[in-house]
This record gives structure tokens, C-alpha cells and sequence, in this order.
């Protein structure tokens, strides 16, 4: 019986295997991407051009990555997030069913990647993001309380983002992979404007009046709602980063990267598929 039962799952997870689209990855060097040697003096204003092609091909898809559904707009189901702000009072914030609109338009400024672990720091602009979806939010926001459910919609100017990702080098069919790990966010804007309805359970008056004060004070808006806004730039920006780079391999991007053998040296875990690398 007990056999039995475990047979069952083996078959189960071999069928799930063979139809995900995870396991895809390309063997021929894309025309959307300029390969560049880390070992170049011009290495940055390569890579940053590199990735800013990557960026505008996202937009249309990237042939044959289809996990990526649509990257602008941007659909999150969810997110959660509980802050403490300056005050120490903590502000839980839900989100759900939010679209985003503006990735679409990233400006790449620099891409730096670092050559002793392959972490990245990647500098960009987004002109307009747009956020809309449902919220639900308890807690203080700029000494307001608040607790309520409705409607938000977020429109911040030039936001201009510092990320830095963690990436584990891995080798698949010959090539090395980006496993990206982490990505952490910084961001500053221009401008926000913010809407949020129902803010106090139908009262209008108060709902108009506070809405006013958050566009009237937008930097401390910003400021109260900065673990919100980067946490969700976050999720977003790891979810792809992981797709794309589990099926684009690293060295389409950077012809001299070392295999994770190389890097991590030949005893590390995960070198056991090492694979020899294609002339
Ligand atoms: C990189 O590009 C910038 C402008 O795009 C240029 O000013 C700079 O000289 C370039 N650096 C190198 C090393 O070529
Ligand atoms: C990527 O890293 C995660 C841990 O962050 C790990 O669970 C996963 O197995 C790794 N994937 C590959 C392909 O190495
Ligand atoms: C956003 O950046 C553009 C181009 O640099 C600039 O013209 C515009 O004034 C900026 N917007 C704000 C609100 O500062």
C-alpha cells in the first residue's frame, strides 16, 4: 500500500516536470541581447546597453518565455505588508488585484555587476508608474489613523530605482545560469500622486480632506508608504529577474563568465551537473 501511494507521486511529479515551462531555456544567442566581456574597460556602457535591449524586449515578450505573462501592465495578485513607520506604529497595508503600469518604459542608467560573486547593481528610471488595485490598510499615515478598504491608485513621477540583486551561478546544458536570489530596492521620485476611496468607511468629507493632505504632502506620503512601494518593486522585479535568467543563460550576456566550478570552486554543492561547456 505504502509503495503504492509512492509510486503514485513519482508519476504525478514526472508529468508536472515534462509540461512546465520552467525547464525551457535558449541555446542560440538572441539578437536582442549584446554580449559583453566583464574583463573590458567599457564593460558598464556595455551592459547597461545589454540590459536596457532586455528591458524593451520585455515589453513585447520574450519569444518562447511565456511564464512572463504581460510586464506592462504588471497584474499582482497580492501583498502583503506590515511597517513600522518613523513613529514606531506599525501600518499594515494589503494589496490585491493591483496592476501596474510603466515598466514598459525603463530607462537603464548603469548596470554594474561584480565580478567577485556576480551580484548586480542595476540603476534605472521608470518616468510614470502607476499603481492601481484594491487596498485595505490599518495603522497611521502621516499621524492619521486609518482604517479602511477601498480603491488606491498611485501615480509616482520619475522614479528612479537602485537595485541590488544576489545571483547564485549554476550550470544547465552546457551554459551558466543566473540563479537570482535577492533583490533589494531603493527608490526616489519626483512626484506621487495618490487616491485612496472609502478611507473612512463612506465619510466623504474626511476622505476628500485627507486625500488633499496626502497630494499636498506627497514626499512624507512617499516616505510613510516607502517599505509598501518597495516591497512590491520588489516582488515584481524578482519574479522576472528569476524567469528570464533561469532561461536565458549569463553567458549570452557576459561572453567570460566563469562556469560556477570556476567561481565557487570544484567542491561546492551544485557542481555535480557541471556540464562541458560548447565551443
Ligand atoms: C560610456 O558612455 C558614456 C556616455 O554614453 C561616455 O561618456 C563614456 O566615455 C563611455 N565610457 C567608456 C569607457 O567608453
Ligand atoms: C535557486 O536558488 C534557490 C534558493 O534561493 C533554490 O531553492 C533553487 O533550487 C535554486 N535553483 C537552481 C536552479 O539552482
Ligand atoms: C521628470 O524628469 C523630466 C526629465 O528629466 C523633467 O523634465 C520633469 O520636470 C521631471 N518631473 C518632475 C515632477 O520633476
Amino acid at each position: 500500500m505504502l509503495q503504492f501511494s509512492c509510486f503514485c507521486f513519482l508519476v504525478i511529479f514526472f508529468v508536472h516536470t515534462v509540461h512546465a515551462d520552467d525547464d525551457k531555456f535558449l541555446t542560440e544567442p538572441p539578437d536582442y541581447i549584446t554580449e559583453c566581456q566583464i574583463a573590458d574597460k567599457n564593460f558598464i556602457n556595455c551592459s547597461t546597453q545589454s540590459i536596457q535591449q532586455l528591458f524593451d524586449k520585455l515589453n513585447d515578450g520574450i519569444p518562447g518565455l511565456n511564464s512572463i505573462k504581460s510586464f506592462d501592465p504588471f497584474y499582482l495578485n497580492r501583498i502583503r505588508i506590515t511597517q513600522g513607520n518613523s513613529n514606531a506604529i506599525n501600518l499594515k497595508v494589503e494589496l490585491g488585484n493591483v496592476k501596474i503600469n510603466g515598466f514598459g518604459h525603463t530607462n537603464v542608467l548603469e548596470s554594474i555587476v561584480y565580478p567577485k560573486d556576480f551580484s548586480w547593481k542595476t540603476t534605472f528610471m521608470l518616468p510614470e508608474m502607476k499603481l492601481q488595485g484594491d487596498y485595505s490598510l490599518f495603522g497611521r499615515i502621516l499621524l492619521i489613523p486609518l482604517n479602511g478598504h477601498g480603491q488606491v491608485f498611485l501615480d509616482a513621477e520619475n522614479m528612479t530605482v537602485i537595485m541590488h540583486s544576489k545571483t547564485r551561478l549554476y550550470e544547465k546544458g552546457g551554459f551558466t545560469f543566473y540563479n537570482v536570489t535577492d533583490c533589494q530596492v531603493d527608490f526616489k521620485i519626483d512626484g506621487l500622486k495618490s487616491y485612496f476611496s472609502n478611507l473612512f468607511n463612506g465619510n466623504k468629507q474626511l476622505e476628500d480632506s485627507t486625500n488633499k493632505f496626502f497630494n499636498d504632502n506627497w514626499r512624507m506620503l512617499a516616505e510613510a508608504l516607502y517599505t509598501v512601494i518597495t516591497q512590491t518593486i520588489e516582488d515584481i522585479l524578482l519574479d522576472v529577474l528569476k524567469k528570464i535568467f533561469h532561461y536565458i543563460p549569463a553567458n549570452f550576456f557576459i561572453g567570460d563568465i566563469p562556469t560556477s566550478k570556476q567561481l565557487y570552486g570544484g567542491g561546492s554543492k551544485g557542481a555535480a551537473s557541471e556540464a562541458k561547456r560548447p565551443k
